[in-house]
C-alpha cells in the first residue's frame, strides 16, 4: 500500500501540474525564442506571451509611448511578439512604400474573414486603440466563457446597425432603377446584379456598409474634436480659416465639394490637423502572404505587418519641425495645394 506520508492527494496531483507547467513552459520557452535568422531586431520577449505585457498592460493607455521607445532603440523597423505571432513595425516612409506600393502581397484580413461576421472591427474602433489589443490579434478569445459579456453593449450596437443596412437595402430594392442610381446603395444593387458569380451578393453589400459605418464613425468623430481643439489652440490658423470661408462660402449658404480648389488654405489645415493629431496611430493590420524581404530584413510568412502612421506624420526627415502646428506646409509658392505625386508623406 503507497504511502502518503504528509502528502495528500491533492498535493500530488497540484505538484504533478506544476511539474507539467513548468515542462511545457520549458519547451514553449524553447520553441518561441527560436527567432528566424535575419528578421527585423527587437526586444526580448517572454516564451509564450512574447511581449504583450509591456505592450498591453504596462503601456496600456500610452501605447504609442512604447511603440515611441522601441522604434528609438531599433531603429523604423522592429519586431515584436504578440502571444507567438510575429508583429512587425514599419515606421519610415521608405520601408511603408516598399511593403504596400512595391510588395503588393501583403494583404488586409477583414472582420468577416477573421471571425466569420463578430464584431472585432467595431471592437477596434470602439476602444480606440487601434488595432492592438488581445481580441483584435486573437478573436477566438471573445468565445471564451464570460468575454463576450464584456462586449455585449457592442455586439448589440453592431447587430443594430447590421439589421439597420440590411433594411436599407431591402427598402432600395423595391424601387431601384438601374439607370438612374441614388445612392451607393444602388450602386451596390447594380454591381451585384452584373456579377458573374454569387460571391458578390447582399450579404457582402451589407459588411461594406457596415465597415464604412463603422470605420468612419469613430475616426471622423475624432478628427473632428481635434480639428475644433487645433483651432481653439491656433487662434491665428482659425481666423484665416474665417477669412476663407466668409470669402468663398459667405454666409448665405453651406461649404460644397466644388468649393475646395478655391479654399487652399483651409484645406491645408484640415491635411496638418491629420497629419499633427493621427487618431489612427498605426494602420490595420496587414498578413504577409509569402516569405518576402522589407528593408533587407526577413519577412516570414504570416508575419503582421503595421505601418506607423503617428512616427510618419513626425518624422523629421520628412517634415521641418514637425512638433509644430503649420498648415503653411502644405501650401506652395502660388498659394496652392502642395500636391506632389512622388511625395506622399501624408498617409
Ligand atoms: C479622418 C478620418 C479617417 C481616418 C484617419 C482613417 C484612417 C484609416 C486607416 C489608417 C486605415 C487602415 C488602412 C490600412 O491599414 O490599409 C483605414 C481603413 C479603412 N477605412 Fe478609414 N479613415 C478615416 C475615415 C474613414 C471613413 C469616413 C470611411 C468610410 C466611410 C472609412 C473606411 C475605411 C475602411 C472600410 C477601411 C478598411 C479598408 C481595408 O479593409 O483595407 N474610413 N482608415
Amino acid at each position: 500500500m503507497l504511502n502518503l506520508g504528509v502528502w495528500s492527494l491533492t498535493g500530488i496531483v497540484v505538484g504533478v501540474l506544476v511539474v507539467a507547467l513548468l515542462v511545457l513552459m520549458i519547451i514553449g520557452c524553447v520553441l518561441s525564442k527560436r527567432e528566424i535568422p535575419g528578421i527585423p531586431p527587437g526586444p526580448s520577449f517572454l516564451p509564450l506571451v512574447g511581449n504583450v505585457i509591456d505592450m498591453s498592460w504596462k503601456y496600456r493607455t500610452r501605447k504609442y509611448k512604447y511603440f515611441e521607445k522601441m522604434e528609438k532603440k531599433y531603429g523604423s523597423v522592429y519586431r515584436l511578439y504578440f502571444g507567438r505571432q510575429l508583429l512587425i513595425f514599419l515606421n519610415d516612409m521608405d520601408s511603408v512604400k516598399e511593403a504596400f506600393v512595391i510588395k503588393r502581397y501583403l494583404y488586409r484580413q477583414t472582420h468577416g474573414e477573421v471571425l466569420g461576421g463578430s464584431p472585432a472591427f467595431l471592437i477596434e474602433a470602439s476602444h480606440g486603440e487601434g488595432p492592438l489589443t488581445p481580441i483584435n490579434m486573437l478573436p477566438q478569445l471573445l468565445y471564451l466563457p464570460g468575454a463576450r459579456g464584456k462586449f455585449k453593449k457592442l455586439i448589440a450596437g453592431a447587430e443594430l446597425t447590421k439589421t439597420y443596412i440590411s433594411k436599407r437595402i431591402v427598402e432600395h430594392k423595391k424601387t431601384w432603377n438601374k439607370d438612374k442610381p441614388r445612392d451607393l446603395i444602388d450602386c451596390g444593387l447594380a454591381a451585384i446584379a452584373d456579377a458573374d458569380s454569387q460571391e458578390f451578393n447582399n450579404r457582402i453589400l451589407m459588411y461594406i456598409f457596415f465597415d464604412m459605418f463603422i470605420a468612419g464613425s469613430d475616426t471622423i468623430a475624432n478628427s473632428m474634436d481635434w480639428a475644433f481643439l487645433h483651432m481653439i489652440v491656433n487662434t491665428d490658423t482659425q481666423i484665416k480659416c474665417q477669412k476663407e470661408i466668409d470669402e468663398v462660402v459667405g454666409s448665405e449658404r453651406r461649404v460644397v465639394w466644388a468649393d475646395k480648389p478655391n479654399m487652399p488654405y483651409c484645406t491645408a489645415t484640415l491635411m496638418e490637423c491629420l497629419r499633427y493629431s493621427n487618431v489612427a496611430m498605426t494602420s490595420l493590420p496587414h498578413t504577409a502572404t509569402k516569405d518576402t524581404m522589407i528593408k533587407g530584413f526577413v519577412i516570414p510568412k504570416g508575419s503582421i505587418i503595421l505601418a506607423g502612421i503617428n512616427s510618419i506624420h513626425h518624422d523629421e526627415n520628412l517634415w521641418e519641425k514637425p512638433e509644430q502646428f503649420k498648415p503653411e506646409r502644405f501650401i506652395d509658392g502660388d498659394g496652392k495645394i502642395i500636391h506632389n505625386e512622388k511625395d506622399q508623406r501624408l498617409i
